[in-house]
């Protein structure tokens, strides 16, 4: 839904991922363009987008699958952290690929503050680099929310009590990288919910899966942790691409220089639970956006977004929204340990 900016040649040949580090800039002018139009409420992200004011809005398609999608993940999270209060237990919160992402910010704002143990945000260097330096601009106010931080890595990496922001690329063998990047800020023992927003489809079947593994493994039964947390996973990505829509949108987006190696073995719905099953999950499902936005979203909700602005384009909104899909998965570390986590899933609206 965010069709990067071309790069241009010799970028091209000098930084192959220039591109795919590009897709993050077109996520949070989506999000930006959604919050100017009154789909969603965010104080922060213009404090991630340079020359916020200046920046074009986005078509009401677009503001209406970023409003859906932030709306289904918001829920996801919220939920997580809901069901982790009565265990008595802080959450942590892993973001893949975080880019922009403003959730932290959001979330501490919010009543769900005191139930997180710990944030983390993994992205390209260049990306959390940009990152660390709007947070410690005192203009954007977000490094009140962290309290005191410090820099690492050559300001790639920042560190507060709870928010920790790493530079990585995710496609390198995560037993390399993790451990001195995680040092010992993450937990096995704590309930963790890792998000992957629009970030393994660009990414080869292999690393994505070496990637879940290792989530998997650190949260599997240990001399040292017995009772490792909940590991839970969201997911939100296009997926169905072999079709005539698929081909085209591959078509564009290959002319901007950005593959999807991560969408080829994803053809169906049905196909998006089954990466996590293979991986030993005990519950996963997968929705549609359009399914999402139907019967998901609450009626008042939609007569309020749907009168934002005008949309004519339904049909097209409909084809473009099934094409994208948030799929979500837990794994209790035991049969014990399955409640309350068993409960953790968007829900349908009653109808009228
Ligand atoms: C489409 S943006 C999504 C950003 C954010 N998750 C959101 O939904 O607003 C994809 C993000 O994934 C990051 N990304 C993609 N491949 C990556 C990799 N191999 N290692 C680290 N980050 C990666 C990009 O740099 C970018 O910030």
């Amino acid at each position: 839904m965010h069709p990067p900016v071309p790069a241009n040649r010799s970028e091209r040949v000098h930084d192959v991922d220039a591109a795919i580090r590009q897709t993050d800039s077109d996520a949070a002018l989506a999000r930006l363009s959604a919050v100017r139009k009154g789909y969603l409420n965010d104080r922060f992200i213009s404090s991630l987008v340079p020359r916020a004011q200046l920046q074009p809005l986005r078509p009401p398609l677009i503001n209406t699958g970023t409003y859906v999608r932030s709306e289904a993940i918001d829920r996801l999270v919220e939920q997580w952290l809901e069901l982790s209060k009565p265990e008595g237990q802080l959450c942590q919160i892993v973001s893949l690929g975080a880019g922009s992402d403003t959730r932290f910010w959001r979330l501490m704002d919010g009543p769900w503050k005191e139930q997180i143990g710990a944030y983390f945000e993994l992205d390209f260097p260049d990306v959390t680099l940009k990152k660390a330096m709007a947070i410690r601009n005192p203009r954007s106010g977000l490094s009140t929310t962290l309290g005191h931080s410090e820099l690492d890595l050559g300001g790639q990496a920042l560190h507060s009590s709870r928010y920790h922001l790493l530079p990585c690329d995710l496609r390198n063998p995560p037993a390399d990288i993790f451990p001195g990047l995680f040092k010992e800020y993450l937990s096995p023992a704590l309930p963790t919910l890792l998000l992957f927003e629009c970030v393994l489809v660009y990414m080869s079947p292999e690393a994505s899966s070496t990637l879940i593994q290792w989530f998997v493994d650190f949260f599997s039964p240990s001399t040292h942790t017995p009772l490792p947390g909940t590991l839970g996973c969201t997911v939100y990505e296009m997926f169905g691409l072999e079709d005539a829509f698929g081909r085209v949108m591959m078509n564009n987006l290959r002319a901007r220089n950005v593959s999807l190696p991560g969408a080829k073995p994803y053809p169906s719905l049905e196909s998006l639970p089954a990466r996590f099953l293979r991986h030993g999950f005990t519950s996963a499902k997968a929705l549609t956006l359009r399914n999402i936005r139907s019967n998901y979203i609450e009626p008042s909700e939609l007569e309020r977004t749907s009168s934002l602005e005008m949309l004519d384009e339904v049909e097209e909104l409909n084809l473009v929204l099934e094409h994208y899909a948030i799929t979500w998965a837990m794994k209790a570390s035991s049969a014990a340990t399955i409640s309350p986590w068993i409960e953790w899933g968007l829900r349908p609206v009653k109808q009228a």
